[in-house]
């Protein structure tokens, strides 16, 4: 979605309501409000909601990601359900990719849920490798991948 309507831009308390409605209705352990709220404080965190261009007032997705010494990593990435398959994780993460470069980061990690296809595949589509097999990760006992993104050359190339 090269010429995509929708913005990235860094979340405010106001937009808490609303992400945190999307969270809910996702994922199987979703995030508090004082967990997205927290995350606003940490000099390491970035938390983006992705926006309509139009008005800036409807959130259709968001991205938390840390930048830490030599490491990028995903934390939480979701699209609301009526816009899936648009390419909207995709430029959401092609865009994260872009920022944690611009910082001299060179790889991004992340942990995913093994019944996850859907983000294992997104993820393997943006040339993430699974490194590793986290045992019980979760909470409900689920194994998590840990997968990996080097990026030895343009991070511009996917
Ligand atoms: C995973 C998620 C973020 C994908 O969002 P999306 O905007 O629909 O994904 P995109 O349209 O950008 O798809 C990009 C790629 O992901 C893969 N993909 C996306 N949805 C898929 C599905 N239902 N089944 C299989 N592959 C899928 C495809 O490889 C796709 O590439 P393609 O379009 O070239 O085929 C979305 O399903 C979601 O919010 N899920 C709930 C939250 C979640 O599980 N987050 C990840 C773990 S924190």
């Amino acid at each position: 979605m090269e010429n995509t309507p929708f913005s990235l831009r860094p979340a405010t308390p106001e937009d808490l309501v609303r992400v945190t409605q999307i969270e809910a209705a996702v994922h199987i352990a979703p995030w508090s409000s004082e967990n997205f709220s927290a995350e606003m404080s940490k000099p390491y965190s970035h938390f983006l909601v992705l926006t309509d261009d139009e008005t800036d007032s409807e959130i259709v997705g968001y991205i938390v990601f840390w930048t830490m010494f030599d490491e990028g990593q995903i934390l939480n990435i979701v699209v609301d359900l009526p816009y899936r398959g648009l390419g909207l994780a995709k430029f959401m993460i092609r865009k994260t990719v872009q920022l944690v470069y611009q910082k001299g980061i060179k790889k991004i990690v992340l942990d995913v849920r093994k019944s996850n296809l859907p983000a294992i595949q997104l993820y393997q589509r943006l040339q993430f490798v699974i490194t590793s097999i986290r045992k019980g990760f979760y909470s409900n006992g689920e194994d998590a991948y840990q997968m990996l993104l080097s990026m030895t050359d343009d991070p511009f190339r996917f």
